[in-house]
């Protein structure tokens, strides 16, 4: 299962750049067959012992082992004062570094934004790297900071709040500027997926809104028959999991445009299989019949595609839900309040308190124009399950709607921080969120605010590299070339900042 917007692989909280300042290693095994120990960071679980929302909690004052890993392998002893190798911290809200057994929402209330920069500034200034022969704390080294996707916003704020700590960061498709919802997720797939599929997809999606508004109930049970799915009785439920293999606002199972990668070993092409299947010219009788059995309720037009959609979803998709009780909670049932409200630690439900709390981003249908997803999905989907997922505890309490103009005092589109590089791509579906969205102004590219909109890519694609960069396809390999460069040109003018800064 995929959280829809995060890449959990990538939890790149902190990693500094390792090819700004390449030297020959020692060793000769492969970068990428490097096996890295894991270490323990104790690290605050507050950091903000003066703040009465935080500090009336009793857990306010304990550490939690935060982990990490590093590379040395290009660190030189002896040699520039600049750290070569690269770091990652584990973000405090996913798997083994979340400081809790349970979440609960007393438990949660340490799952801010502002926490987690936080832990990056502290780590910096005092992480140790057992077997390097030296200090590389901040701000005396340069740090940079790398991150992607929630990472990337994580990154993006570090360097703004902590800039006399952490000395530079990349962001790559971070989200700066949210709203409770975001519809315009569907936006580069109904701009740039094969059109033939979007269109008939879009026609099937129109069609069942209409039986929806007109309230045929027969004909909407019959249209859920076709995918397999009458069991799902909130429409809601059954919109989202015929979206499944585009994408939706709760947590889906194949691979979806998002999932795209410029490397195959990285990426799926699921998304396109689908796409072929609805569109495909040769399909058997069987399944183009389908397409007439509910004309009578469109004039006699044929709902062209649906019995390819329906058989593909059939076929590729329910199997997916192991256990065939669809409309249960570990499948497409999401109204079951009990399920929401089991507190067992998980970065699905770290992930839902955050969107709960501050990001919001609900994904969510168009309220005009074509829509992928049906419009019976509105913000409201996802807010119940924050209802039912967080009851108020003792301390904290989620608010009624994302308080997203919190999340959006970093900066939103005015984002600045010196020596803050901003990264995205132009079919990333996240892309309208970030510094490069289309809604955003028109932007400059200067030294000490560096941006670049990667043609062609998708999520934070630049985050993805094989060892030999001339060997990337044309776009990304000058993404990385141009990173290199930028942190570079940084790093040239650290012993001036240290002296402005009063280092030593
Ligand atoms: C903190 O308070 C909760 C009740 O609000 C209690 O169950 C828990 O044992 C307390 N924990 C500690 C470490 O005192
Ligand atoms: C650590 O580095 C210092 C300074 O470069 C050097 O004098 C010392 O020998 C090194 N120690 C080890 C164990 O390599
Ligand atoms: C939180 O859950 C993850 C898996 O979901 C587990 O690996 C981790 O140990 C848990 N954390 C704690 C502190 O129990
Ligand atoms: C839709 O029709 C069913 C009967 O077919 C009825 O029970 C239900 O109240 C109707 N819903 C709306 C919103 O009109
Ligand atoms: C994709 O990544 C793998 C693993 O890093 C690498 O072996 C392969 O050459 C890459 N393919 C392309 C087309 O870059
Ligand atoms: C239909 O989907 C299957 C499974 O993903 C895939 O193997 C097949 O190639 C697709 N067919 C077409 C016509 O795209
Ligand atoms: C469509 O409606 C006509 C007239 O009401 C009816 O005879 C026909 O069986 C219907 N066709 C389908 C496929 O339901
Ligand atoms: C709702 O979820 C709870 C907890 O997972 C489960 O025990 C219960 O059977 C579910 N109820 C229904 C109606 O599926
Ligand atoms: C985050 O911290 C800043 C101070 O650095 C404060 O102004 C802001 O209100 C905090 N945000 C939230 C949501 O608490
Ligand atoms: C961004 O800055 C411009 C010009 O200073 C201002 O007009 C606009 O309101 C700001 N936008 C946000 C979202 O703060």
């Amino acid at each position: 299962m995929k959280l829809h917007w995060l890449s959990i692989g990538l939890l790149a909280a902190l990693s500094q750049d390792a090819g700004a300042f390449q030297v020959k290693r020692e060793t000769t095994t492969p970068r990428d067959k490097l096996q890295y120990g894991v270490h323990y960071f104790d690290q605050k679980i507050n950091h903000f012992p003066d703040d009465e929302l935080f500090s009336q909690s009793n857990l306010s004052y304990g550490t939690f082992k935060q982990r990490y890993y590093f590379d040395s392998s290009y660190y030189k002893p002896g040699g520039p004062v600049y750290f070569i190798g690269g770091v990652i911290l584990e973000n405090r809200y996913y798997g083994a570094s979340y400081p809790f057994k349970t979440s609960t929402t007393d438990e949660l209330l340490f799952l801010t934004t502002n926490q987690t920069i936080a832990d990056n500034a502290h780590f910096a200034q005092n992480a140790v790297f057992p077997g390097v022969n030296g200090s590389l704390t901040a701000p005396n080294t340069p740090w940079i900071v790398y991150g992607g996707s929630l990472a990337g916003a994580q990154t993006a704020a570090s360097i703004k709040v902590y800039g006399d700590i952490l000395y530079g960061g990349i962001a790559s498709s971070a989200p700066i500027k949210v709203n409770v919802g975001y519809p315009e997720w569907y936006n580069p797939i109904q701009k740039y997926a094969p059109q033939d599929c979007v269109a008939r997809i879009n026609k099937i999606v129109d069609n069942f809104d209409l039986l929806v508004a007109k309230n045929h109930t027969k004909a909407i049970k019959q249209f859920k028959a076709f995918f397999g799915l009458e069991s799902l009785t909130d429409h809601r439920d059954f919109a989202a999991a015929i979206a499944d293999p585009i994408g939706n606002p709760g947590f889906y199972h194949l691979n979806t445009w998002q999932e795209l990668n410029w490397n195959s070993s990285y990426g799926s092409r699921d998304f396109f299989y689908f796409c072929g299947n609805v569109s495909d010219i040769d399909a058997p009788e069987e399944h183009t019949q389908v397409d007439y059995i509910l004309a009578n309720y469109t004039n006699g037009e044929p709902w062209t595609g649906l019995g390819n959609y329906a058989n593909y979803v059939k076929r590729h998709t329910l199997p997916l839900c192991s256990s065939g009780d669809y409309n249960s909670n570990e499948c497409w049932g999401t109204q079951n309040a009990t399920a929401w409200a089991s507190i067992e630690n998980s970065s699905s439900r770290s992930y839902l308190y955050t969107s709960c709390i501050e990001q919001g981003a609900y994904i969510s249908a168009p309220k005009e124009g074509p829509s992928l997803l049906s419009r019976v999905v509105d913000t409201d989907y996802e807010q119940q399950w924050c209802r039912w997922a967080f009851p108020p505890g003792k301390y904290n309490t989620v608010p009624d709607t994302p308080d997203v103009d919190a999340y959006n005092d970093f900066g939103a589109f005015n984002f600045t921080a010196d020596r803050l590089a901003f990264i995205d791509g132009d079919q990333d579906v996240w892309n309208d969120l970030c510094y490069h969205s289309n809604f955003a102004p028109a932007r400059t590219s200067t030294d000490l605010h560096p941006e670049l909109l990667i043609t062609g890519a998708g999520h934070h694609w630049d985050s993805y590299g094989i060892l030999n960069v001339e060997a990337e396809p044309q776009f990304i390999r000058e993404a990385h070339k141009w990173e290199v460069k930028t942190v570079k040109k940084w790093l040239r003018d650290f012993d001036q900042w240290k002296v402005s800064k009063k280092l030593g």
